[in-house]
């Protein structure tokens, strides 16, 4: 039986593992570790955690720009294989797109945005040879660069960051995708730009119902982008659940920690010194417990033993951590 589409997440990640190996080393690095979530359509889901945390290699997988080691990666009901080529390949990434952090490195200086923006269409057979004019010109115009025909005659070195970041954004909606992958999108960004390139993917989901992964460390970017928030760190899923919940009340002593870092000048708190104790486990050789029992101010035993299950505190809110096992809370509550 076929479901309606409109029931079909748009992005499944069950168990999603990647190890890289590196030279001769034993053991490889386990970037991405049994990652499982969801992302509905026309939904928005923030990944954020430390540099390192596996946030691209997770964007990177879903793109089919590596392979997991174990897992899987269905999209709008289907089933990704890894061995993916030919026409399949070339209707996956009209499906999925990427847009990437560093909008000077991904543009081809050289090119006006005429042949950046048409290449897409052409290729994807989205526009042919008589109508591709308009639709490079509708298309920069959607990213708020009109007049399109006075913009699609530059190149991109007479942009300025932000304008190059919404070729970018343009680039990606030619292929009119179902799926974006944004991996930390307004980083490079002056921070006075950051809120219009936020606004424009926000536009656009809304206009599009697109379906999206934001990758970010700017928790308060998170907070305003997304429908849910998932928490990285070492390759795991430690928090996940509505974006207002685990930016406001973060349950996981880790995202605890991260927002305490994150300086509030308008209500006049600088960040707070991160705990210096304790220090993030090497990736060829994570422990058997809770990753973040060396740093975590509530650690206790029987964080070392095992790792923890997600434990549910809200509705749609999960957590990785012992406080949260139910059978953990009833001997401690009901002790005098
Ligand atoms: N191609 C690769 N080969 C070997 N190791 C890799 C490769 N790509 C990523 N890694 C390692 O995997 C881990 C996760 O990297 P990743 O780039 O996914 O982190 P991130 O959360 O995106 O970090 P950042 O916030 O700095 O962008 C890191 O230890 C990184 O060094
Ligand atoms: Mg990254």
């Amino acid at each position: 039986m076929t479901l309606p589409r409109e029931s079909v997440p748009a992005l499944q990640l069950e168990n999603l593992t990647k190890v890289f190996q590196v030279g001769r080393a034993s053991h490889g690095i386990t970037a991405v570790n049994s990652v499982s979530l969801t992302i509905g359509r026309g939904e928005v889901l923030a990944l954020v955690g430390e540099s390192g945390s596996g946030k691209s290699t997770i964007a990177r997988l879903i793109a089919h720009l590596h392979n997991p080691t174990s897992g899987k990666v269905t999209i709008n009901g289907r089933l990704i294989p890894n061995d993916l080529r030919g026409a399949a390949l070339n209707t996956f990434r009209k499906d999925v797109q990427m847009i990437f952090q560093d909008p000077y490195g991904s543009l081809n200086g050289l090119n006006t945005l005429e042949y950046i923006l048409s290449r897409p269409l052409l290729i994807h057979k989205v526009a042919t040879r008589q109508s591709v004019h308009a639709q490079v010109c509708a298309l920069l115009e959607r990213v708020g660069l009109a007049p399109g025909a006075v913009w699609a005659a530059k190149k991109p070195h007479e942009l300025s960051g932000g304008q190059r970041q919404r070729v970018v954004i343009a680039r990606a909606l030619a292929t009119q995708p179902n799926l974006i992958l944004a991996d930390e999108p307004t980083s490079a960004l002056d921070v006075s730009i950051r809120l219009d390139i936020m606004n424009l993917l926000l536009d656009l989901k809304e206009q599009e119902q697109l379906s999206m992964l934001f990758i970010t460390h700017d928790l308060s970017g998170a907070r305003y982008m997304a429908d849910r928030v998932a928490v990285m760190y070492t390759g795991y899923i430690v928090e996940i659940g509505p974006a207002q919940q685990v930016i406001d009340h973060p349950q996981m002593p880790y995202t605890q920690l991260l927002r305490a870092a994150v300086p509030k000048p308008e209500e006049g708190r600088h960040a707070e010194a991160v705990e210096a104790r304790g220090e993030v486990p090497d990736l060829t050789n994570l422990p058997p417990g809770c990753p973040f029992e060396p740093r975590c101010p509530h650690a206790r035993a029987a964080c070392r033993e095992a790792l923890p299950g997600m434990y549910e505190v809200g509705p749609d809110h999960f957590v990785r951590c012992i406080l949260f096992d139910p059978a953990l809370i009833a001997p401690l509550s009901m002790s005098p």
